[in-house]
């Protein structure tokens, strides 16, 4: 599949098969990750593979909505960064994020991102202070997000190439429109 239909395919899956995923691919989602461009190569990114179900179900919880699903998924894999070595934390993790949700797809998996940074918690704690704490994180690491993975129950159809918002490019300034495809 090329990058285009790979792109056009992928689409969040927050349904997932009870059907586990071979470490195989799983290593191809964490090589796709460990991969990833960063901001001076500084490489501030560290991943936590999650297939315990107990930690799992505890890790949905991580904030009111739009993690629930996580309790159902094969794995995630927790985002974090180190902040003694990232100068571009945020767009590192986020970079790292999409490959492996692509790489997931390619493997024929769903994925679904879930922002844990700057997210609260039905307690009183944040987002990622309920992540931190349920798989042991260090203080001086930031939380980013959790990428849920599995086989999909359910997903939305790929995108239209016919509906992309082209009148958000602009050609040599601003408001000029580039010529659609
Ligand atoms: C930065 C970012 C944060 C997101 N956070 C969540 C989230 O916390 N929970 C969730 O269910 N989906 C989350 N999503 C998935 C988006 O809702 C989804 O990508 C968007 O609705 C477009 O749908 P698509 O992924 O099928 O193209 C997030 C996506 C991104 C890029």
């Amino acid at each position: 599949m090329g990058i285009i239909e790979l792109l056009q395919h992928r689409r969040s899956v927050r349904r997932f098969e009870h059907k586990p995923v071979k470490k195989e691919k799983i290593d191809r989602i964490l090589q796709a990750a460990l991969l990833s461009p960063s901001s001076k190569g500084t490489r501030p990114w560290e991943f936590v593979l999650v297939e315990d179900r107990r930690k799992l179900a505890e890790l949905s919880e991580c904030k009111p909505h739009g993690s629930s699903f996580l309790a159902d998924a094969a794995f995630g894999v927790v985002v974090i960064a180190d902040t003694k070595t990232a100068t571009a934390l945020v767009e590192d993790t986020s970079i790292a994020s999409l490959v492996m949700q692509l790489a997931s797809e390619e493997e024929g998996l769903g994925s679904c991102w879930i922002q844990v940074r700057g997210r609260g918690s039905d307690k009183a704690e944040s987002a990622a202070a309920h992540v931190r704490q349920v798989l042991s994180i260090p203080d001086d690491y930031e939380v980013e997000a959790v990428i849920a993975g599995g086989y999909p129950a359910e997903k939305e159809g790929p995108y239209d190439l016919n509906q992309l918002l082209w009148d958000k490019v602009h050609k040599d300034r601003f408001g000029d429109a580039y010529p659609k495809v």
